[in-house]
């Protein structure tokens, strides 16, 4: 049976979105340490995942999956017992087919062999791509295929499909033995690129749940192409959706601002709560919208998001988001951490490309003047 590896959306740290191929063993030691040292291991990232190009160019004389000599002489166990040793765990990629999107040898074929060299490692997670020669294998059968592969192991191994949402994955992802499946394209290091992911996440919300996580591609939170307003949307967004959190960025130099988005414990606790249904788009006038999500205490998590290029005041209600009467409710901006009683609305002004994030409380908050309007507007 699928191991129980998932309970929430996963978090950890993927080595494609800035580095590509360019990948070696100092850059996931490296990596690693600075997962620890920043604090994003104690707020819950736990994978340390390197993905394409790193295996050789070749099978080896047996048939099996070796690491590149060049950019990791000291072969994938060594890395795994590093990231270990920190606490944190090892994700690794292969794809469904003859080769990876990089040209490199992938399993196809070779399942139950590269799953045991995986397992054998140490390696704690796959990310299994689409790529390569596929044979007319329909993707439900190569992808359940290395499930049963995996599973065979006897090692959990947290399986995250990625087949680009191509065969509606939503359907069978979890079926197929899946934790979590990619239900787009890749993302890319610019606005329009998350905003196009962003739109093909609505309506799929019923298909989430435990162990079976839609995946709208890692983040780019404090990347170049994005401004540090379009980092706080991303990390709201991917957050209220429930998404797993896996940082893109290079967190061995990442300022203090992107530490920040990344590991804020309100916003990551609203990701991290089950409570039947990811978020939703609860309401879309064109360049404003808002998003909400029902949390596991009673609360309401809730996204005021200004997709337009000017300032705009966004809002909405207690009622709206479903909460139940009450003569007051608790406010409080996740970002600001600005903590108001309302007697039901939730407002702020929000920038261009921004947005902001709230958890609303049925009940006052106890040290907190009333006020009828919260305006909490996010600074930075
Ligand atoms: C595909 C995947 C990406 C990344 C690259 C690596 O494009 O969707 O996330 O893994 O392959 O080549």
């Amino acid at each position: 049976a699928k191991p129980d590896l998932a309970p929430t959306p996963p978090m950890g740290w993927n080595s494609w979105n800035t580095f590509a191929c360019d990948i070696n063993e100092s850059l996931i030691r490296d990596t690693a340490d600075a997962m620890v040292s920043s604090g994003m291991a104690a707020a819950g990232y736990k994978y340390v995942n390197i993905d394409d190009c790193w295996m050789a160019p070749q099978r080896d004389g047996n048939g099996r999956l070796q690491a590149d000599p060049v950019r990791f002489p000291s072969g994938i166990k060594a890395i795994a017992d590093y990231v270990h040793a920190r606490g944190l765990k090892l994700g690794i990629y292969s794809s469904a087919g003859s080769h990876t999107c990089q040209g490199l040898p992938a399993s196809l074929g070779h399942e139950t062999a590269d799953a045991q060299s995986w397992a054998s490692w140490g390696v704690d997670l796959l990310k299994y791509d689409n790529c390569g020669e596929q044979n007319g294998i329909p993707a439900t059968t190569r992808y359940k295929t290395m499930a049963d592969a995996l599973q065979a192991t006897g090692r959990p191994i947290l399986y995250s499909i990625c087949e680009w949402g191509q065969n509606q994955p939503w359907l069978w992802g979890a079926n197929a033995g899946g934790h979590m499946w990619r239900t787009t394209g890749d993302i890319a290091n610019n606005w329009s690129s998350v905003m196009s992911l962003l739109d093909q996440q609505v309506g799929l919300e019923q298909y989430s749940g435990p162990n079976a996580w839609n995946d709208p591609d890692m983040l780019e939170v404090g990347n170049s192409g994005l401004t540090y307003a379009e980092s706080r949307a991303h990390m709201s967004l991917w957050s209220i959706m429930n998404s797993p959190l896996v940082a893109g960025n290079d967190i061995r130099s990442m300022p203090a601002s992107t530490r920040d988005l990344l590991t804020d414990p309100d916003v990551v606790a609203v990701n991290q709560d089950w409570a039947g249904r990811q978020g939703a788009k609860l309401r879309d006038d064109g360049d404003i919208e808002v998003w909400s999500k029902k949390l596991s205490d009673g609360s309401a998590a809730v996204v005021l998001f200004n997709r337009s290029p000017n300032v705009a005041t966004i809002g909405t209600t207690a009622s709206a988001l479903g909460l139940p009467a009450s003569s007051a409710y608790t406010v409080k901006e996740l970002w600001s951490n600005a903590v108001r009683s309302s007697t039901g609305n939730v407002r702020a002004q929000v920038g261009a490309h921004d947005a902001a994030m709230f958890r609303v409380t049925p009940g006052a908050a106890a040290d907190v003047a009333p006020m009828i309007v919260v305006e909490a507007v996010p600074t930075k």
